[in-house]
């Protein structure tokens, strides 16, 4: 089969952490995306030829020594650039201009306005804007030939562009959710700018991952953690199709599921062609668990146990690859792209070193959750699986503040399962929602008696991508009528509160 050639847009990487959500808009847009080192020689580029080339954003300064820096040659392969915060320093300072330190720092979203309709960049905006901005460097003099095209109170060049050269720097992110009309601007750059056609689709995806697949397995075999979560079920899926005879999907009940879940997994699954294995492992987690109350040490365990599990469980799979759904933001917040971690995720960071696997397939590792829905759909997944919402790969550990002990998670399960009646019975879809027990115990009164029982806190959020959320607004009666009936129904819930706080600065889950 030949091959199909899709147009590309390279994004050329400056250890920004945005850089796989400017390469997924850029999908997104219909427009095939690779992401680069920023340091990929011209001569490999040119090779690529793409339609367009973004510079991303960096913690670095243009000025200190060690900063990625970019060649003037790059400016003048006759391909479009679009430079984004530090990707627009990178261009001033190669091109001539001057970046200095700003007066005053922007961080969070700013008004800013767009100035110059005749811009590319901006046709069909609304010039009143608002744009997430994060630097501490600003474009203090353009290189020759540009024109500003952007400005904030602070910044006298958001945006510069140099038409007859097709270089177009933007110093806020476009990529994220709270540029408001982000996408529409980063659209204007493939379509009017890059010439681009579209040509790009979730089959596209299916297919280059099939063969990535078939190529890196050859005909061995392959084993799956499947959670019956969106991530673990679509990439059953993907493996289905690209080696169904090869595929053993093991699910591990580690006893920390939500009320009925583990019984339902098994019924989504039994019945597939596939070979589905259940195994009950509960007592085993939670000795292992016994007294341990820090969240990342809770993680560690899981992580490392669900692997031994796997291992004796797949010991007739015998130089065997694991396969595992971790998507993309799983890797971003372990740490693996930033060097930051804010959690880790316990499908990432490689296999143990004596493990008996042969290696890793991770089909989803650069997708975003809504794509991988979407490429959930696209292969015929039961829409129930595919709009399901996430649930951490640690379960209920990572809901249950404080120690995890079989009494307390079925706390947490029984006030759980009524929360999720009552915004079923009120109609009330949010992208995720779920109970949390805290550790943290407080005096209440019922009936003539004192009790002094456990905080329950409930999460609500509306995300599309889970970096960053923003709470619900849960109609007060609904919130009333699910505190009382937990704090009536539940034994060891003295009081619920809700929490209403988005990420950033909290993270989704609790810990
Ligand atoms: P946080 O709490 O980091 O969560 O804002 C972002 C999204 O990821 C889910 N989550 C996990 N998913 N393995 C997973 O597959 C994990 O270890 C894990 N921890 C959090 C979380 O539920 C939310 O949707």
């Amino acid at each position: 089969m030949k091959e199909k050639i899709n147009q590309t847009v390279i994004v050329l990487d400056f250890g920004g952490q945005y850089k796989e959500l400017i390469a997924r808009r850029v999908r997104e847009c219909g427009v095939h995306s690779q992401i680069l080192s920023g340091n990929t020689p011209i001569e490999k580029i040119k090779e690529i030829a793409p339609i367009g080339i973004i510079l991303t954003g960096g913690p670095h300064s243009v000025y200190e020594e060690s900063s990625p820096h970019t060649e003037k040659a790059l400016y003048e392969l006759g391909i479009p650039v679009l430079g984004i915060c530090y990707g627009m320093h990178l261009m001033t300072y190669t091109l001539g201009g001057s970046v200095k330190p700003c007066g005053v720092s922007e961080f969070g979203t700013i008004n800013t306005s767009f100035d110059d309709a005749a811009c590319a960049l901006f046709d069909g905006l609304d010039s009143d804007a608002v744009t997430l901005m994060s630097h501490n460097d600003f474009v203090a003099t353009m290189p020759d030939g540009f024109k500003p095209a952007a400005h904030t109170g602070d910044c006298p060049v958001a945006a510069m562009y140099n038409a007859e050269k097709k270089l177009y720097a933007v110093q806020f992110h476009p990529e994220v959710e709270r540029t408001k009309q982000g996408t529409k601007l980063l659209r204007n750059f493939l379509y009017a700018v890059c010439g681009a056609k579209g040509d790009y689709n979730i089959d596209d995806f299916i297919e280059r991952e099939i063969a990535r697949i078939r190529e890196q397995v050859g005909d061995k075999q392959v084993v799956l953690g499947l959670s019956g979560g969106v991530d673990s079920s679509v990439c059953a899926a993907i493996l289905e199709k690209a080696i169904p005879n090869q595929l053993t999907c093991i699910f591990v009940d580690h006893g920390m599921m939500r009320k009925n879940e583990g019984d339902e997994i098994e019924r989504a699954f039994a019945g597939k062609s596939l070979n589905f294995v259940r195994v009950d492992a509960e007592n085993r987690f939670l000795s292992k668990l016994a007294g341990v109350t820090e969240p990342e040490r809770k993680r560690k365990i899981i992580g490392e146990e669900f692997v031994r599990v796997f291992e004796e469980e797949s010991g007739k799979f015998a130089g065997s690859f694991l396969a595992q759904g971790t998507i993309y933001p799983d890797v971003v917040e372990s740490g693996l792209t930033t060097g930051a971690v804010i959690k880790s995720h316990h499908n990432v960071g490689g296999l143990p070193k004596d493990t008996k696997f042969i290696g890793l397939v991770e089909p989803l590792r650069s997708l975003f959750k809504d794509e991988v829905r979407a490429l959930g759909r696209r292969l015929g997944l039961d829409e129930t699986l595919v709009s399901r919402q996430p649930f951490p790969g640690p379960g209920l550990a990572v809901r249950c503040i404080g120690e995890i002990t079989k009494e307390r998670l079925d706390i947490l399960r029984d006030a759980d399962h009524i929360y999720r009646e009552e915004l079923a019975k009120a109609d009330l879809h949010y992208d995720q929602f779920f109970a949390v027990l805290t550790d943290m115990r407080t005096v209440g009164v019922m009936g003539d008696g004192r009790t002094y029982n456990y905080v329950l806190g409930l999460r609500a959020v509306i995300t599309s991508d889970f970096m960053t959320c923003e709470y619900a607004h849960i109609p007060y009666p609904v919130l009333d009528t699910v505190s009382s009936r937990i704090v009536n129904e539940v034994h060891g819930v003295s009081r619920v509160v809700y929490d209403i706080t988005g990420k950033p600065p909290a993270t989704i889950e609790w810990e």
